[in-house]
């Protein structure tokens, strides 16, 4: 079995993961999730997920809070029972069933359902060469109530994500209404330029603060990089020295290309790559006896 679903703490099989039509993640886009990268048994970053987790459903009014002890139960025997050598594993917390309409007044009963994903790692040649992405169509609302929240309203993401598509890219970055660099469609851009990193500022930018990225910002602290959140366009993109994505999935992929606009060089840079190096150093640490 390539996955493994666990409803409300059962693990189910796939034909058995059913939730109810009137559930409000279905109905309204009503909830937010995660998606984990477990390195062998063992969840990378957990506790920073978490805490995106509880503050997308604090800003919701999700009552009463998610009981956190309970869901770490609930993923670590997901993850284990699954016992893949590498994971996705997505958690979604919906605000489940309740009374009819948008209305607040519940009471609810929240869905909880965690799907665990093997997880073939991409071709090493994709981390040697690098990746390309293009500027989609779609903006990034900064100001916007859902900004930086990863919550069950994926549409812009999944419009971008065609466009990469149609264009033979690998990813679609999004600009905000400002015409500002924002993000990926499910990934965030750093650059890199005098020896130090840029990454655009979530709170202005309207970007998702990524668990990948501030493990990159970690790494590049440990090598001793500058690092500064600040407001970038996307020509501050296009004349970088280097520049790469980040996602938990991902890792980190350099980025070569932006349209039509070849990054530097057009191959990986050696910071980039210097960082991608202590990324995994940082996930052998705490995910053992898990090994690239
Ligand atoms: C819109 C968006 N931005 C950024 C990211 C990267 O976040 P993380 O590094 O926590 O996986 C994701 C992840 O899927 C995303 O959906």
């Amino acid at each position: 079995m390539e996955i493994l679903f666990s409803i409300n703490g059962k693990i189910s099989s796939p034909e058995e993961a059913l939730i109810s039509a009137s559930d409000r993640g279905f109905l309204y886009g009503d909830g937010v999730f995660e998606t984990f990268h477990a390195y062998g048994r063992v969840i990378f970053r957990l506790p920073e997920h978490l805490r995106r987790l509880q503050r997308g459903a604090s800003q919701l009014f999700f009552k009463p809070a998610p009981d956190l002890k309970r869901l770490v139960g609930w993923l670590r025997a997901a993850v284990a029972t699954a016992n893949f050598p590498e994971a996705s594993v997505r958690l979604t917390l919906s605000r489940g069933c309740g009374p009819r309409g948008p209305s607040l007044k519940g009471p609810f009963v929240h869905t909880i359902v965690i799907m665990v994903t093997r997880h073939e790692r991409p071709p090493q040649k994709r981390f040697e060469k690098g990746v390309r992405a293009i500027i989609g169509t779609v903006r990034r609302q900064e100001a916007g109530a859902l900004s930086n929240l990863k919550t069950l309203n994926y549409l812009e993401q999944v419009l971008a994500r065609r466009e990469a598509e149609e264009a033979g890219a690998d990813e679609a970055l999004l600009l905000n209404n400002a015409g500002l660099l924002c993000e990926g469609s499910a990934s965030n851009i750093s650059l890199i330029r005098n020896g130090g990193l840029l990454i655009p500022d979530p709170v202005r930018s309207g970007a998702l603060p990524g668990t990948a990225q501030l493990t990159a910002v970690e790494a590049a602290r440990r090598l001793k990089f500058p690092v500064l959140y600040t407001v970038l366009s996307p020509w501050d993109a296009f004349g970088a020295d280097e520049a790469f994505l980040s996602g938990s999935m991902r890792e980190i992929s350099p980025l070569v290309q932006i349209g039509v606009r070849t990054i530097a060089s057009g191959r990986p840079g050696p910071l980039t790559q210097r960082i991608l190096a202590e990324y995994r150093r940082i996930v052998e640490r705490e995910c053992k006896p898990f090994k690239f």
